[in-house]
């Protein structure tokens, strides 16, 4: 069983267009879907789900659908606090958080507040996420306490260097779904998907259910695993 799922919520753009409906209205629909992800994991017991919900490149959409996201963010938190309560999911959000406004930041830590002792499943919300300036912050981190000589540059190693990363202490994604029929990471998590297995489907994400989800996991626990190397011995 994956025990962290990560998924690019992509398509609702072209699910809203095909409707003849604003692409708004995609983004509105995608957090049904994502409502129903939430519970499908918790039924499977999976620990981790990460979703990317807006990018530091998302900045370049029309400030109306931009605005229209960040309203969306601080309206699902509003909606769904008690119900994420409720089922024990603790929320966290990665990404950067100058640069968004001042209720946004305030929905973001308020969720996060109000979950933090939650266990069953832990729900991270890629904000403002781009994993190139994230790998980049880490590396200034890094950098400025070696010069300031608190860190000795030799014992920097793929292990302690995830703790620099806004995903410290959490594992890496397992299984990466993609929906919408782009098969690309997008900028997200390219660190943390190293060894992740990958997943797509062409069907837009405001139409993904939990048999997508329960699909994917099947053909998740089908895959050998080798990490670079051989794998078990067969029957091993
Ligand atoms: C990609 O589809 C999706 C996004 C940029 C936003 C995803 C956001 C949500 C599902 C809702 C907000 C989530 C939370 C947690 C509040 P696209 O717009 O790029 O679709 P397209 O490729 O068809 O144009």
């Amino acid at each position: 069983m994956p025990q962290h799922i990560a998924i690019i919520m992509d398509g609702n753009g072209r699910w809203a267009v095909r409707r003849g409906l604003p692409r708004t209205a995609g983004h509105r629909a995608g957090i049904e879907a994502l409502r129903s992800v939430v519970e499908g994991c918790i039924e499977h017991g999976v620990r981790y789900l990460t979703v990317f919900a807006f990018s530091t490149e998302n900045w370049r959409r029309p400030k109306s659908e931009v605005d229209a996201l960040m309203g969306l963010l601080v309206e699902y938190f509003d909606r769904e606090i008690v119900r994420l309560c409720r089922e024990g999911v603790r929320v966290r959000i990665i990404g950067e958080r100058e640069g968004l406004t001042e209720a946004v930041r305030e929905a973001i830590e308020s969720a996060e507040d109000r979950t933090r002792c939650n266990e069953r499943l832990d729900l991270i919300v890629a904000f403002n996420y781009g994993s190139r300036a994230e790998i980049c912050r880490a590396a200034r981190t890094v950098a400025a306490l070696a010069s300031k000589g608190e860190l000795d540059p030799e014992t920097v190693d793929e292990a302690n260097f995830g703790s620099y990363l806004y995903t410290a202490g959490i594992p890496d994604p397992d299984l990466l779904i993609r929906p919408s029929g782009e098969m690309r990471l997008s900028n997200f998590l390219l660190w943390q998907c190293a060894y992740s297995e990958f997943w797509f489907t062409s069907v837009y994400w405001p139409d993904f259910t939990k048999a997508h989800l329960a699909e994917a996991i099947a053909e998740y626990r089908r895959r050998a695993r080798r990490y670079g190397g051989l794998g078990a011995a067969p029957g091993g």
